[in-house]
């Protein structure tokens, strides 16, 4: 049985608990030990944990010399520490279960892919909707070349984050927190999914064969913090695919994020809803809806598996996440800085013992920017700023914003 060593038991880290308490109780995995600065010993998770006869750590480096034999561990710890994280425990030679976004910069998921070379160890970043039966489905069909060539993937993800989510914890809303990149926001935490997602389907499969070679992005936001909350970002693949990605987090509730894939031979449609569609130019349509999944449940287990059975396939690999970090990175040079949308285009109003903040408009702006593939200052939107593409060859080193450090 994998012995298992968890990092961050609380925040999104109870998803982890929970994951890990259950394969658990399936017999595949025992944890031993648990790392967290901060706990709360009557919490369930906490007394579970101990029950279980794992050991409490406050220092993950301790929890990591004391017990060399761990056979993986799992990070669930703030965006700024994965890198530094993810890199110590490669070295110790630990393999990593790591939560996205893997890294904030190109320069730091360089260093976390070169340790786990350098290391033989095996990463694996929770890109949980990399492993839903229905974008597998799609990516199948994008390899056996049923759409054709692929000309332009579309993602679009509306959703709403109440004040509340920015208190949650200090780094939220941040470019820089504690010394370190954040560039938390729409693009890099809540909607990263669906950006990996377009680039996977963007590759057929293989991020690295849709790594970006220009990136133009506006980066807005309506709430009062650092980073973005709404985007428009335009990718020009290396292999000549056009990526679109339209995200807002303004929205007065949550939609649910799709893609559409844009083929020689028809269209494709998938959603976080298990749904997969396709049209085909001549007429012929193809559905797919699966039953709903249990993502993170899927990504622990393919986890174990490729550590047990060294030929099985990662379903999200630290090195296919590079292509990720390089768009992140991308609309960032592209925009500069995040612009504020003026007070005359919001609304904003408490909501419970919170406040609610929409962009006037902001789905059917999205909507209607996606069907056309165009940025929102193509559009006539008042609030919109131009931006110009940026060229992604040869990058190597995300430096903006060093005045802030
Ligand atoms: N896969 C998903 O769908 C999904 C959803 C939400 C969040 N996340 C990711 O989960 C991660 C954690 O996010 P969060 O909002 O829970 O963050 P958070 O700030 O609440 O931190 C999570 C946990 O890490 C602990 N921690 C902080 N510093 C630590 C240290 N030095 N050593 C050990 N533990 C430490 C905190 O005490 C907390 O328990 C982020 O990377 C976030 O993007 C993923």
């Amino acid at each position: 049985m994998l012995k298992v060593g968890l990092i961050g038991i609380n925040g999104f880290g109870k998803i982890h608990v929970a994951n890990v308490l259950k394969q658990a109780a399936k017999g595949k995995v025992k944890c031993v030990a648990f790392a967290d600065v901060k706990v709360d010993k009557e919490d369930k998770d906490y007394q579970e944990l101990i029950a279980l006869g794992a050991r409490h750590y406050t220092d993950y480096n301790e929890m990591l010399d004391n017990h060399r034999d761990l056979d993986f561990v799992t990070m669930a710890t703030p965006i700024h520490l994965h890198t530094p994280m993810a890199v110590n425990a490669l070295n110790k030679g630990f393999n990593v279960f790591l939560e996205k976004p893997p890294a904030v910069t190109i320069q730091d998921i360089d260093e976390i892919i070169q340790a786990a070379e350098r290391s033989g160890k095996f990463c694996e970043v929770d890109f949980q909707n990399t492993s839903g039966k229905a974008f597998k489905t799609l990516i199948e069909k994008l390899k056996a070349g049923v759409l054709g060539d692929i000309e332009k993937v579309v993602g679009v993800g509306i959703w709403k984050r109440t004040q509340d989510y920015y208190e949650r914890t200090p780094w939220a809303g941040k470019l820089i927190h504690n010394g370190s990149y954040v560039l938390d926001g729409s693009m890099n935490n809540p909607l990263a999914h669906l950006l990996n997602n377009c680039l996977i389907a963007a590759g057929r499969g293989d991020t690295n064969a849709a790594m970006p070679q220009t990136v133009q992005a506006e980066l807005y936001k309506g709430h009062e913090i650092e980073g973005e909350d709404t985007t428009c970002v335009r990718i020009n693949t290396v292999n000549d695919v056009e990526v679109l990605f339209y995200t807002t987090l303004c929205h007065t509730g949550n939609d649910t994020p799709y893609i559409k894939v844009y083929g020689s031979k028809g269209q494709a449609y998938w959603d976080y809803n298990n749904i997969l569609e396709i049209k085909f130019n001549d007429g012929d349509k193809e559905s797919y809806q699966f039953e709903e999944e249990d993502l993170f449940e899927k990504m622990l287990v393919n986890f174990v598996k490729v550590l047990e059975d060294k030929k099985a396939k990662l379903n999200s690999s630290i090195s296919s996440c590079r292509s990720f970090v390089l768009a992140s990175n991308g609309a960032f040079e592209s925009c500069g800085k995040t612009i504020k949308i003026p007070q005359d285009y919001l609304i904003i109003k408490p909501e419970g013992d919170t406040v609610a903040t929409y962009i006037k408009d902001i789905e059917k702006i999205i909507e209607k920017a996606a069907e056309e593939g165009k940025m929102f200052s193509e559009m006539s939107i008042e609030w919109a700023v131009p931006t110009q593409p940026f060229s992604m060859e040869d990058y190597r080193s995300f430096e903006l914003f060093k005045d802030k450090f």
